[in-house]
């Protein structure tokens, strides 16, 4: 188990350099399957997803090789075999599998995929979307098999934008007979970016990036190149971080319309940020005002920084309601942030937050991936010691984190207990 260790309350200054997206990469390695010989992905963050994602691909018999931040995936021995419980519950990602497999195979054999405990995750529109597509789909116990004898375009209307969904769906359509239309898609700025990838490979692919997303299945796909576009949560917690203890602090390689929810409310509540073309800068100010968020799809306030965000809101002179929207249990750290001087009141899945709160150190467990950033936030303004636990969930999603703090003059350190 590995625990964080934050000496707390220090200016922090410079710039962070932010890295490639997790939720595009988790997908777009995945994706490699479909292409057939050596694919390229540039950008891949060092996080704990992409090692657990490999260790899928390595047992489909592909191979893989890292250098730095540039994966090359070579799928020309490809050998589709189950993809064992261990493996598959290590992450959320791994259900991309199912519809990368299934189109290029025409059958899957795999477990539930795991991830954060933020909500009850079901995965029904993924597999009514391969139903539609002509697949058969089989569950025994914990496992699901998949299987076509070929796949046919069709028309998938999905009941909520997922973007699981929409990039499974676009994944098992790609290969298929004809046209298919996934309406309703998920439009988030990484289905753009993995869109782009399968067009890299030869896919017939229009609108992703809308909700309207058309691809004419082609016969087979070539192997493909893409950069990962820069990580939009890894950017919104740093910039919520230098808006609670930042001088100047500058969060580098970032796209500021993937962010414009975020520092939009930012610059409502009083913040003293700069916004750049590819960078944001941004200092702790002393008066912030209270405000109310929701979370939404893309183009929204993302659900992923709402947990970051929650610990401004106990910075801010006032009170503030937060309403999450996507998934039922992701206040889970509140009880840590009361613990530190917050005073945060959760009913389902809003809370109400009275500021200003003086911090301070002490041990609590990070339960999930934003959850755990949030503690390091807090841990990062409170005064004294944070030990943070269980920190194994942030590692899952930012990388470096360690060295990227430090540089910027953070008391932190990662130990193995
Ligand atoms: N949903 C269903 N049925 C489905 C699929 C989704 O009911 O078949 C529901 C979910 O339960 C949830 C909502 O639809 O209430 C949204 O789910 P979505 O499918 O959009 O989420 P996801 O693809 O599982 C991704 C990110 C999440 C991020 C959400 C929303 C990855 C690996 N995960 O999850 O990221 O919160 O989109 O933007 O891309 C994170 O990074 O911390 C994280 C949880």
């Amino acid at each position: 188990m590995k625990q964080m260790i934050i000496e707390g309350n220090n200016t922090l200054t410079g710039s962070i350099l932010i890295g490639g997206a997790k939720n595009s990469a988790v997908a777009l390695i995945p994706a490699s399957i479909l292409a057939s010989g050596k694919s390229k992905i540039f950008k891949v963050p060092n996080i704990s997803d992409r090692d657990a994602l490999i260790e899928i691909l390595e047992i489909l018999n592909c191979k893989v090789l890292i250098e730095e931040d540039l994966l090359t995936i070579d799928t020309s021995n490809l050998k589709n075999t189950v993809i064992d419980e261990k493996h598959s519950k290590k992450l959320r990602a791994s259900y991309y599998f199912m519809g990368a497999l299934l189109g290029k195979e025409k059958y899957v054999e795999m477990y539930i995929p795991g991830g954060c405990n933020i909500g009850a995750r079901p995965i029904d529109m993924h597999i009514d979307g391969f139903k539609a597509l002509g697949a058969e789909v089989i569950t025994e116990g914990n496992k699901y098999i998949l299987k076509a004898e070929k796949l046919k375009g069709t028309d998938i209307y999905l009941r909520f934008q997922s973007v699981g969904a929409t990039i499974n769906l676009m994944f098992a359509s790609v290969l298929a007979e004809g046209k298919t239309v996934i309406h309703n898609a998920a439009k988030e700025a990484e289905i753009e970016n993995i869109a782009d990838y399968l067009i890299s490979m030869g896919a017939d692919i229009k609108g992703a990036g809308t909700d309207e997303i058309t691809i004419n299945g082609v016969s087979s796909l070539h192997e493909g190149t893409i950069t990962v576009i820069p990580d939009r949560i890894e950017a919104g917690t740093y910039i919520i971080l230098g808006a609670l203890v930042g001088k100047n602090l500058c969060i580098e390689n970032v796209i500021p319309k993937h962010i414009e929810a975020l520092t939009s409310k930012l610059i409502d509540m009083g913040s003293d940020i700069i916004i750049n073309k590819n960078n944001v800068i941004i200092s702790k100010v002393d008066n912030l005002k209270p405000t109310n968020i929701k979370t939404l799809v893309y183009p929204g306030f993302p659900t992923d920084i709402g947990q970051p965000m929650s610990v401004l809101l106990t910075q801010a002179r006032g009170t503030s309601l937060f309403e999450e929207t996507i998934w039922e249990n992701r206040m889970g750290h509140v009880p840590s942030l009361n613990k530190m001087g917050a005073n945060i009141t959760v009913k389902g899945m809003t809370s109400m937050t009275i500021g200003p709160s003086s911090l301070h150190g002490t041990e609590v467990v990070a339960t999930d991936l934003r959850g755990g950033a949030a503690l390091v936030l807090a841990g990062l303004t409170a005064t004294g010691t944070t030990i943070i636990n269980d920190v194994e969930h942030i590692l899952r999603g930012y990388e470096n984190i360690e060295e990227k703090l430090t540089k910027v003059g953070a008391k932190i350190k990662i130990k193995e207990i």
